[in-house]
């Protein structure tokens, strides 16, 4: 974990979302923690992020609604991906956050065709898929576009796939390790936090869930600088499911890009 010299600004920058989170009332059902999502914007705004591409919206879609707040505040956009055609959420999200546009399909087929219509630097937040394949799309997207963040959700970064975003995503931290908890700001939000999902915390399970808790976030976040991802490292992470492989996920993208990218444009010019 290498984390730059002067972390001040940054962490600045996450308490200004954390009490813009906060003030934005959302519930929290399930999803990922007010605590993680703050410190994601947090990194977005530094970087210079002006599109964020989500995959995995879920039942209660809160990383969604915390991403349409932010959107409405910066003007950055932000797609989000899910394989379930859930219309009526959508519809309700798509309404209340114009700046935001919601996708049904496979994130593997759909986080490099939207990467590819953007201009500007681009944040990947992956919160299903989870795990090695997460890794591999990300590393394929973030080798082929201007990509400048990556988080993923239920990563642990001493995990075996946490292992894994560290080295591919070299810098790769918690916001743990940001010492956020030395101001007192952050601490009485966490307390907030710990309100607003009801101590909701989870162990490791026998069935490979990962466990979650308030105390260590598991939204495993990287910087990443451009000159670092060549093409070249599409080569690397070949082993494991094939359809996950890094170069075949780039060779599908070139050869799918034409017709998903239509697609895209059919579900966006339906929902607006
Ligand atoms: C835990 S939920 C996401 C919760 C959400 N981020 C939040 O904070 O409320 C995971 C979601 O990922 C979606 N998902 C899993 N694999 C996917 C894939 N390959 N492409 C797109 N969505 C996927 C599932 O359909 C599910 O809705």
């Amino acid at each position: 974990m290498q984390i730059a010299e002067n972390v001040q600004p940054l962490q600045s920058a996450i308490f200004r979302w954390a009490a813009s989170l906060k003030s934005w009332n959302l519930a929290w059902e399930t999803g990922i923690y007010p605590g993680e999502m703050a410190a994601f914007l947090g990194v977005c705004e530094m970087a210079g992020v002006r599109t964020i591409i989500e995959s995995g919206r879920g039942d209660h879609a809160y990383s969604t609604r915390v991403l349409g707040e932010y959107s409405e505040r910066t003007g950055v956009a932000v797609y989000s991906i899910d394989l379930v055609p859930n219309a009526k959420q959508i519809a309700d999200l798509e309404d209340r956050y114009p700046q935001l546009r919601c996708l049904v399909g496979s994130a593997f087929d759909f986080v490099p065709v939207v990467a590819a219509r953007q201009s500007g630097p681009l944040a990947l937040l992956l919160d299903g898929p989870k795990m090695r394949p997460a890794n591999r799309l990300s590393m394929m997207v973030s080798a082929v576009f201007n990509v400048v963040v990556v988080a993923h959700h239920n990563c642990p970064l001493e995990s075996p796939w946490g292992k894994e975003f560290a080295e591919v995503f070299p810098g790769a931290f918690h916001y743990e390790d940001l010492m956020l908890a030395q101001a007192e700001e952050w601490r009485a939000f966490k307390t907030w936090e710990r309100d607003c999902v009801k101590s909701y915390e989870i162990s490791d399970e026998d069935d490979g869930t990962v466990g979650r808790s308030l105390e260590m976030s598991s939204l495993a976040v990287a910087r990443l600088e451009r000159c670092r991802y060549t093409k070249k490292r599409l080569f690397s992470l070949w082993q494991g499911d094939p359809r996950h492989n890094p170069l075949m996920l780039y060779a599908k993208w070139r050869l799918q890009n034409g017709s998903l990218s239509k697609c895209i444009g059919q579900q966006t010019a339906s929902s607006s």
